[in-house]
């Protein structure tokens, strides 16, 4: 059993697509273990997308997410983290395959209405930076 994080972006949210992408999830068979709606701070921004400072994208980037409510999401199953990145398309929207949340529902990377975890180790930092350990639920 894996873990991962998901984060329905500010344009997710804003276009009415929360119910569809935790129902895409939903339907592959992932299971939902934490769920929230939060206003991402630059503080927790920064943390979150450390990993990207100094590329040309980041201040937009942090812009971005912190410009308005986010639902964030930590979701349980076998392969959790590489499932989600499939289901979600390539990170460039416009090159994203249709079946894919991003081929479906996105046109442009700055804009691709999803986050997932890219592995092992950032799933685990993610999961800590957004959840305390008793906002996670465990239950069959
Ligand atoms: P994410 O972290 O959001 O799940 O997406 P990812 O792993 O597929 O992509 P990553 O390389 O981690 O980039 C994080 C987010 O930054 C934006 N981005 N913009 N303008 C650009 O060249 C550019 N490159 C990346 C995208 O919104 C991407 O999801
Ligand atoms: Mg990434």
């Amino acid at each position: 059993m894996e873990r991962t994080l998901i984060i329905i972006k500010p344009e997710g949210v804003q276009r009415g697509l929360i119910g569809n992408v935790i129902t895409r999830f939903e339907q592959r068979g992932l299971k939902f273990v934490g769920l929230k709606l939060i206003h991402i701070t630059p503080e927790l921004a920064e943390q979150h997308y450390g990993v990207h400072k100094g590329k040309g994208f980041y201040a937009g980037l942090v812009k971005h997410i912190t410009s308005s409510p986010v639902v964030v999401g930590v979701v349980e199953g076998p392969k959790a983290i590489t499932i989600v990145r499939t289901s979600m398309g390539a990170t460039n929207a416009a090159e994203a395959l249709p079946g894919t949340i991003r081929g479906d529902y996105a046109l442009e990377i700055g804009f691709n209405i999803v986050h997932g975890s890219d592995g092992p180790e950032t799933a685990i930092q993610e999961i800590n930076l957004f959840f305390k350990p008793e906002e996670l639920v465990d239950y069959s």
